[in-house]
């Protein structure tokens, strides 16, 4: 009796503490939205800042200058977060193209984070630095007036950033700056799925794990942390790129063609910008430079990928590999979800369900059936785990505030701690963790680092009561004290840690060296929790003797590519997330993380046959394309949809389409050099035009091919889609397929559900492709090509390739093509017509791209022209080349070609 009645007080006392909470955190959401809401009566009533003195002015246009807080008379500051009255302003010229302005109180340091490994930093570019050489200037407000701070292009004119008819306020957790934002259009901003093209709205930075659609609401953002946009000034088309260099929570409320707004819960003022020019790759390639630029992936992960959450044991595995043998899909990776652990605990496997001889034999890349393993490790570690009792002993767990204790949540396994990637063992801890993974006897080719946000299925922490027998959930503190949430009715805390749960504290520290003895919380940090995750992998995998790593990160940040690769995480199979797959990979090949894809044919929900024909279709032109579905949902394996055989076949057709361009694709991923993009929106090829900007689900590969995937439902009875593609001003496209060419316009047809992605190869370019074998894993691609030879409209073309005949080779890759950056050749093709206009020849070469360029043998077998003009109408031709094919070995290569047309 006396113990039932206890439990009931206990449960009673719980309902209240939680109801408690949940009453402050209404009232707090409800304080932020009407009247009362403490920032209004704060800026409504707030002075300014007065530009004090000029403290240092240099000849590039670098200057310092202090700011002194003027309040108003009726002044109502912020209960928890009073004014930072002195600070000092700074505008550094790092380049004539790069530049940053940063706002910092004057007397006391405040968090950042340094300016070195791995974090962003700029590279020494120019000696030279003079203003006249900048591609930009800079005007502030008099000494005495209310300061302001403005940057402009200056050759348009245009303002990059200014704050001249906008507030700044300073407080100790709540910041706010403005910029004009006339004239624009911008890009970026964050993880989110939503349109390219930013539109009017609020936007919050916070890493989280949700599935939403972001259409400018606040606490709909997902789980990485990108705070840079990329702005085009429509008037005199230029691009330029912001990066508000401030990792703490955030919300960015942006009006088109008005202003954007910053409001920020810590840290600093620090802008950096890059001022490219007409090519949105300009400002792009400067920024991704400035973050680290990012890693090449593996060549085998960039075939298909098969994946589910919901593989329980190794029987269903080898069913799936089967049938992908047995239907003849092109396939490279089979992949275990959390199914494949011992109750969700990492770095474990069940034996019992999964036998590792048959393991074994689909892992087992020596046959020629065998694919590469990749499975996931999630970051909660399970209590009841061996690493958890490691983790301890190491002492490398995020500490609760309240307990002084490890802070406890829960994941999959139930309750869990999670590593503190800033602690000097827990690099060493991981490492443990995936060598006991590598123990298996099957090798984790592909490492998949998920709910790194870090996901925790309560809000806050798991705090034991005084008798332990019940555990309450609480959020902190200080969330609660927070002035403003950039969440909105969001709690920031729900389904994440506390936010005064702290870190280590050290010199030593990985993330953050404390050397003032400051311990670093989650408030700090929690926008890199999953970037501390991605650089342990990497070094781990480094460490088990991993040349290129694949590391599929779920929460990534600036400077993330580095480390690790990115899926955009969890949504549904609908022609909405089908759609938005592609401006979210748009956005992480600006991120600098351009070895990125999505679910194919959707997570969440029961895929329908059409969708998952059109998803594989879309899908198989993703950077990273997997098929990977939730615990829950009916399969969608292309070959369970037995009354729509059109998702198979179509799959099948459209995969060989992706292995035919593998190398192709990867080249691409080679010569940019760990700089740049790679899946672009089509404007990025064509800026000037308008209407570009309009058509967002195509896009390019490179600046090469152009794909105009159906991402809406059809005619089920006939089973086809009337699709279009928009054609831009003054282009050329010729189809992939059958060289068919499209001028500028929108061009409609029926796109029947079993087909191909309709692709689209632009005019002026040489692609290589290899359609003659085809093949089941990426291993068995020989070295032969086909040139297909786009002529422009001055019967010019040109591309190029690598001089690598061993792709699968991670040490050859690396030597000859990432260290020393010479395993290119350009290939260039003029085209004339002859003078009787029954011949046309092709002057083709092939040349070295740099002095020292490496050979290994290459052979191309197949040409084809396309884009001959016979009496105003495109011809193609084809010269097979068997007999004897052009060897590219070494030296230059000049070949005449000259055909009948
Ligand atoms: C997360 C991942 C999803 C995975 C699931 C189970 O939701 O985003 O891809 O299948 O966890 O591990």
């Amino acid at each position: 009796m006396i113990n039932k009645s206890a439990t009931i007080i206990a449960l009673t006392a719980i309902l209240i503490v939680s109801s408690f909470f949940g009453i402050t955190k209404l009232q707090n959401s409800i304080n932020n939205t009407n009247n009362n809401d403490p920032i209004d009566e704060f800026t409504q009533n707030a002075g300014y800042y007065q530009l004090d003195f000029i403290e240092s002015q240099l000849s590039d246009g670098s200057f310092s200058a202090i700011l002194k807080w003027i309040p108003s008379p009726n002044e109502i500051e912020l209960k928890t977060s009073p004014v930072i009255r002195d600070l000092r302003a700074t505008f550094q010229v790092d380049a004539n193209d790069e530049c940053e302005f940063k706002i910092t109180d004057l007397n006391n340091s405040r968090f950042h984070l340094p300016e070195n490994e791995p974090y962003p930093y700029t590279k020494q570019r120019y000696s030279k630095k003079q203003k006249e050489f900048n591609l930009f200037e800079t005007e502030i407000s008099q000494v005495g007036q209310k300061f302001y701070f403005e940057l402009r292009r200056k050759s348009t004119q245009e303002v990059i950033f200014s704050t001249k008819d906008y507030p700044i306020y300073f407080t100790d957790k709540y910041i706010e700056v403005s910029t004009q934002m006339k004239d624009s259009m911008i890009f970026g901003l964050g993880d989110r799925r939503t349109d390219f093209l930013l539109k009017s709205g609020k936007y919050s930075l916070w890493a989280r794990d949700a599935a939403d659609v972001d259409n400018g609401t606040p606490g709909k953002e997902i789980y990485g942390f990108h705070p840079m946009y990329l702005r085009r000034d429509i008037i005199n088309n230029q691009f330029q790129v912001t990066l508000f260099r401030n990792y703490y929570g955030m919300q960015v409320d942006y009006e088109q063609n008005s202003h954007l707004t910053y409001k920020v819960i810590g840290g600093n003022i620090d802008f950096k910008f890059f001022i490219g020019d007409s090519n949105p790759e300009t400002s792009i390639k400067l920024y991704h430079n400035y973050a680290n630029g990012w890693i090449l992936h593996p060549f085998w992960s960039s075939g298909f990928h098969q994946c589910r959450w919901g593989y329980q044991n190794s029987d269903m595995l080898m069913d799936v590999w089967d049938n992908f043998n047995k239907y003849g899909i092109p396939f490279d990776s089979l992949w275990t979800d959390i199914d494949y652990m011992y109750q969700y605990q990492d770095f474990t496997i069940d034996f019992e369900r999964f036998n590792i001889t048959q393991m074994q034999q689909i892992y087992n890349l020596s046959d020629s059936r065998g694919v590469h393993w990749s499975s996931i490790i999630d970051v909660g570690i399970s209590l009841d785990s061996y690493a958890a009792q490691k983790g301890l002993d190491m002492n490398v767990f995020i500490k609760s505030a309240k307990t002084n204790d490890t802070l406890v949540g829960k994941v999959w396994p139930g309750e869990t701690y999670f590593p503190d990637f800033n602690h000097p063992n827990s690099t060493e801890f991981w490492y443990e963790g995936l060598k006991n993974v590598s123990s298996f006897g099957i090798i984790q080719d592909g490492i998949w680092i998920d709910m790194n946000e870090y996901s925790n299925f309560v809000n806050g922490e798991i705090v034991p009561d005084q008798n332990k027998k019940t555990k309450p959930f609480l959020t902190s503190d200080l969330s609660s004290s927070l002035p403003f949430n950039p969440l909105g009715d969001q709690e920031i805390e729900y389904h994440t840690l506390s936010l005064d749960a702290y870190h280590y504290s050290g010199q030593d520290g990985i993330l953050y060296n404390s050397t003032n003895g400051y311990i670093p919380t989650q408030y700090d940090l929690h926008n890199l929790d999953g970037f501390g995750e991605g650089i342990a992998t990497y070094k781990a995998a480094q460490k088990l003797g991993k040349k290129l790593t694949f590391i599929l990160s779920r929460s990534t940040t600036v400077g993330s590519g580095k480390y690790v690769q990115h899926w955009n995480g969890d949504g549904f199979s609908t022609w909405e997330y089908m759609k938005l797959s592609i401006p979210s990979i748009m956005n992480f090949n600006m991120y600098g993380i351009p070895f990125n894809g999505d679910d194919i044919c959707g997570l969440m929900f029961n895929a329908t046959a059409q969708i998952c024909a059109r998803w594989q279709q879309l899908g198989s032109l993703y950077p990273f394309a997997r098929n990977h579905n939730n615990a829950d949902a009916s399969s969608q394996e292309p070959y369970v949809f037995v009354d729509h055989p059109y998702v198979l076949s179509s799959t099948i057709k459209t995969l060989n389409v992706r292995y035919q361009l593998l190398k192709f694709y990867y080249h691409l991923f080679v010569k940019a050099n760990g700089v740049g993009t790679i899946f672009r929106p089509l404007f990025w090829s064509y800026p000037s035009d308008d209407n570009a900007y309009q058509y967002e689900t195509q896009f390019m590969i490179g600046d090469y091919l152009m794909a105009a995937p159906v991402v809406e439902g059809g005619d089920e009875i006939k089973e086809t889609t009337h699709s279009c593609v928009y054609i831009p001003k003054q282009a050329v496209f010729y189809s992939f397929y059958d060289y068919t060419e499209y001028q500028e316009g929108e061009h409609c047809y029926e796109v029947p559900f079993d087909s191909v992605l309709p692709l689209y190869i632009k005019s002026g370019k040489i692609l290589h492709i290899q359609d003659k074998n085809k093949v089941l894993r990426s291993r068995f691609l020989d070295n032969r090509f086909s040139l297909l030879i786009a002529l422009d409209q001055n019967n010019y073309a040109e591309g190029s390739m690598l001089t690598i005949d061993d792709y699968n080779n991670d040490e050859n890759i690396i030597s000859n093509c990432v260290e020393q950056q010479n395993c290119i050749v350009d290939i260039k093709a003029q085209g004339n017509m002859g003078e009787d206009n029954s011949s046309f020849t092709v002057d083709l070469r092939i040349q070295k791209e740099k002095i020292n360029t490496n050979f290994q043998t290459v052979i191309i077998d197949k040409i084809v022209v396309i884009g001959i003009k016979v009496d105003g109408k495109s011809q193609s031709k084809t010269i097979f080349l068997e007999e004897n094919p052009l060897i590219v070995d070494g030296g230059e290569i000049q070949l005449d070609l000259q055909f009948q047309i």
